[in-house]
């Protein structure tokens, strides 16, 4: 059974529940999320966490947003409010992109409903706007499982595997962008193995990637971050595969933090590197990586470990949270519209095509609008 990290209950007075990232694997804990700063919180404090899942949960924000309007405010009103929330919830993390794409879908879906009926009742707005949010859940589930579709054949039987941080079901609606690979390819009998880096500061490999596949019934083994280049040299890893939180348009990705290093290593020793994201997760509005934005977080995630103090008091630290990994170092970017191999500007490009021309439009200019 595939964990449901995110999802509404209810109709327009409903409320977003959520799996409560930071206490697994100790607890499995679900949250009820009823207003914007709640979940506001829950993003920066990465309760709710993974590119695809924070833009699912920000979608559900806007509704929280619209449940508390009074039909005195009139649409227009209704539709300032809506912008202000925007803009709150696209401030709390800067780099993954479908944070702001989520956000202006809606926005926009919000702006053009009240365009053609500007005499809808408040009641019939706050069902557009959560009949969107409900549209980029369920794009979500079937994108996951087409990318696991489209990726599976890259995990071989009797391979080794290293994935980092977590691109699984608690960090999308659905079953997962890089670990969709390993399901389908585990429902399909191939036997492999996984290394989950653990993902410091904050272990997202060894808490969430590990906890999901164990759950699977897929074999994993938790290495610590700086054991990939031995185990590299070994022969024990024949292909990486991670998820991505924004790619540009020339296919330089940026993932958690670590990632490029591991790009780096699987080229020396001659081992594909793929990268399993959704359309959702590309920024066609930037030309390269240079533009991405990196996330700087708080020196406390790296001065102590599981809460006890690891450094000297007061001295100096650097924690960037992502980082942006050359296209020309990646193999092929798994996405659900096709594999695009080698990525470039023009096989990017060609690949998204087949976008509806307004979905296009939002990805482009996500980052610009909100970033
Ligand atoms: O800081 P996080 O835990 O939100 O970072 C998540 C990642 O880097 C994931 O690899 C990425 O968002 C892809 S999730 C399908």
């Amino acid at each position: 059974m595939i964990v449901k990290a995110v999802q509404w209950i209810g109709g327009v007075d409903g409320y977003l529940e959520l799996v409560d990232q930071r206490r697994l694997p100790a607890e499995f804990v679900k949250l009820r999320c009823r207003d914007v700063e709640h979940l506001y919180e829950a993003i920066k404090t990465l309760t709710v966490r993974g590119a695809p899942a924070i833009g699912v949960s920000a979608a559900y924000g806007l509704v929280l947003a619209v449940q508390s309007l009074t039909p005195s405010e009139g649409l227009g009103a209704a539709l300032g409010d809506l912008a202000k929330t925007c803009d709150y919830l696209a401030s709390s993390r800067p780099t993954a992109v479908n944070l702001f794409w989520a956000l202006q879908r809606v926005r926009q879906c919000a702006d053009e409903f009240v365009g053609a009926q500007p005499k809808a009742t408040l009641r019939e707005f706050q069902e557009v706007v959560l009949a969107e949010a409900n549209a980029i859940y369920q794009e979500d589930v079937d994108m996951c499982r087409r990318i696991g579709q489209n990726g599976e054949k890259f995990i071989k039987d009797g391979a080794g595997v290293l994935t980092h941080c977590n691109a699984g079901a608690l960090a999308t609606a659905g079953q997962g962008t890089a670990l969709s690979l390993m399901f389908e390819a585990h429902k399909e009998g191939r036997r492999f193995k996984v290394y989950a880096d653990e993902t410091r500061p904050l272990l997202q490999g060894a808490r969430l990637t590990a906890w999901e596949l164990q759950q699977a019934g897929i074999d994993v083994a938790v290495v610590c971050d700086n054991m990939a280049g031995w185990l590299m040299k070994q022969g024990r890893i024949d292909a990486v595969v991670t998820g991505a939180d924004r790619i540009a348009a020339n296919g330089d990705t940026a993932n958690k933090i670590g990632t490029y290093g591991l790009s780096i290593l699987a080229k020396e020793h001659r081992i594909p590197f793929y990268i399993a994201a959704p359309s959702s997760t590309f920024d066609l509005g930037i030309g390269s990586g240079a533009e991405i934005p990196i996330e700087e977080r708080a020196r406390e995630e790296v001065t102590a470990f599981a809460e006890t103090p690891v450094t000297p008091e007061g001295v100096n630290v650097c924690n960037p949270a992502f980082d942006v990994t050359n296209a020309e170092d990646i193999a092929a970017i798994i996405t659900e519209r096709g594999v695009i191999e080698s990525p470039n500007t023009d096989n990017i490009a060609k690949c998204l095509k087949a976008v509806p021309d307004r979905d296009k439009r939002i990805s482009g200019s996500g980052n610009r609008i909100y970033g």
